[in-house]
């Protein structure tokens, strides 16, 4: 089967690279001239754990192709998948949907022969009506099933997502579009993983599980902070919960709050939808406002710890918005960074390692700190350190060697990373989330 994918991102690439091993032809399609030509090289645009080994196979063999050519693109596709962004309106909040838009427009005078057109973008419900009004609106005799297919993939474990997925979900009361989508997942996952549902009810489920997830961290993240004033241990805590079977173990680690692109912005766009809709979603809006205001929470704790330090020099290890990605999108490292810088109008020195995301960071936060080119050169002199991300490296820190490199032996494990024993047997004060 052909699969044309418009849209290289942290969706779409892994998208394409995992329906090329599923044995499809895919050509991903992106209007970046510059991301395309890198591509056609072997160079990959983003990281992604896994990524570029079976990427280069299927770029090799020939059924992995690049082009900005929608036209070529999409030439003999069995199914186009639009997987461009969709990100937030900075006053409103709601979602973006104009590359949707162009996307369905460019592709719609090319559906002279049947394909199913298939929405990957986390996009508003509704969404696949305005799609396929477009398209017929600008190509009255086009052939095609506009369907929702919703990606569950986590970035940092996309691929392992993409091949063991909990379910496929598909929007469309098309059959024809059903067998479709079965043979582009088949040999993968067996029938009763295949979720077929209306197109509204498919744009819906994407958004209220990121939503539902954002709850329970948010959730986790409050009972924290209990933990802390009566004695508890989080870590304790949630395990004995977690293995209630109801709840699930997992998205129950207690940290600086949730980011990334996707929990941020499409809680906000639930909660748009809603209120558009005179319905409220008073746990979801309890969720985002907690989760912004659990960062700058953060960095008051790693300012309270240099109190009465003057111009102090913070040690932040991760600016991702977790491990195993270089993305800092709404990430909390990010935001914790900025918030400290604020807090003290700049009177502060900030040096941050990060194993893949230091050139992402530096897109957001400039020369406003120093990046180290290790975990070490970062503690070097510090008055804190400050773990943001859970990168495994950072466990392997020598608390030890960190302590003789100090100026002030104080941590604020933000992701409860290190090992507090060893840590206050290398003379550091140690503070974490949750105990
Ligand atoms: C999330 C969803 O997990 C995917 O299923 C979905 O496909 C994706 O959004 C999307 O909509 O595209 P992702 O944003 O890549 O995936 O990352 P997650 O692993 O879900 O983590 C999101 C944030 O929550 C991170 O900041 C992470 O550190 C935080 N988190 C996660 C916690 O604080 N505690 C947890 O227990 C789990």
């Amino acid at each position: 089967m052909k699969i044309a994918i418009i849209g290289t991102g942290y969706v779409g690439l892994p998208s394409g690279v995992g329906f090329a091993e599923l044995g499809h032809t895919v050509t991903c399609i992106d209007n970046d001239q510059d991301k395309i030509t890198s591509l056609k090289q072997g160079k990959l645009t983003l990281f992604e754990k896994g990524l570029e080994e079976i990427f280069n196979r299927h770029r090799l063999s020939g059924r992995l192709s690049f082009t900005s050519s929608m036209a070529e693109g999409v030439s003999g596709a069995d199914v186009v998948i639009i997987a461009v962004g969709t990100p937030p309106h900075p006053k409103t909040n709601e979602a973006d949907l104009s590359y949707i838009f162009a996307a369905a427009s460019e592709l719609a005078p090319l559906l002279d022969s049947y394909k199913v057109v298939a929405v990957k973008s986390t996009v508003p419900i509704g969404t696949g009506d305005q799609v396929e009004n477009i398209i017929a609106e600008v190509n009255p005799s086009a052939r095609c099933d506009v369907i929702s297919l919703p990606e569950f993939l986590r970035e940092g474990l996309a691929l392992h997502d993409f091949f063991n997925p909990d379910r496929i979900v598909a929007g469309t009361d098309s059959e024809k579009a059903r067998e479709v989508v079965k043979a582009m997942y088949q040999g993968m996952v067996s029938d009763d993983k295949l979720l077929f549902v209306r197109r509204r009810s498919s744009e819906a489920i994407k958004y209220v599980s990121n939503a539902f997830l954002a709850v329970k961290i948010h959730y986790i993240n409050e009972i924290a902070d209990l933990c802390e004033q009566v004695g508890a241990n989080i870590a304790e805590v949630a395990r004995g919960v977690g293995m209630d079977s109801r709840i699930g173990s997992k998205f129950l680690n207690s940290g600086p709050g949730f980011g990334g692109s996707c929990f941020p912005k499409d809680t906000m766009a639930l909660s748009f939808m809603a209120h558009a809709n005179s319905v409220n979603l008073t746990l979801v809006d309890a969720t985002i406002n907690g989760n912004f205001l659990r960062k700058k929470k953060m960095a008051n704790r790693i300012l309270h710890l240099v109190k009465g330090v003057r111009r102090p020099n913070v040690a932040v290890l991760g600016l991702a918005f977790k491990q195993d990605t270089d993305d800092c999108r709404e990430s909390p490292a990010i935001d914790i960074v900025k918030e400290l810088l604020t807090k003290t109008n700049g009177f502060i020195n900030i040096t941050a390692y990060d194993p893949k995301a230091m050139h992402t960071a530096d897109k957001l936060l400039g020369d406003q700190i120093k990046y180290a080119p290790d975990m070490y050169s970062a503690v070097k002199g510090a008055d804190v350190i400050a773990v943001l991300t859970e990168w495994d490296e950072f466990r392997t820190l020598d608390l030890a060697r960190a302590a003789d490199l100090v100026n002030h032996r104080n941590i604020m494990d933000c992701r409860n990373l290190l090992n507090k024993d060893q840590a206050e047997k290398s003379g550091f004060t140690y503070h974490c989330i949750g105990s």
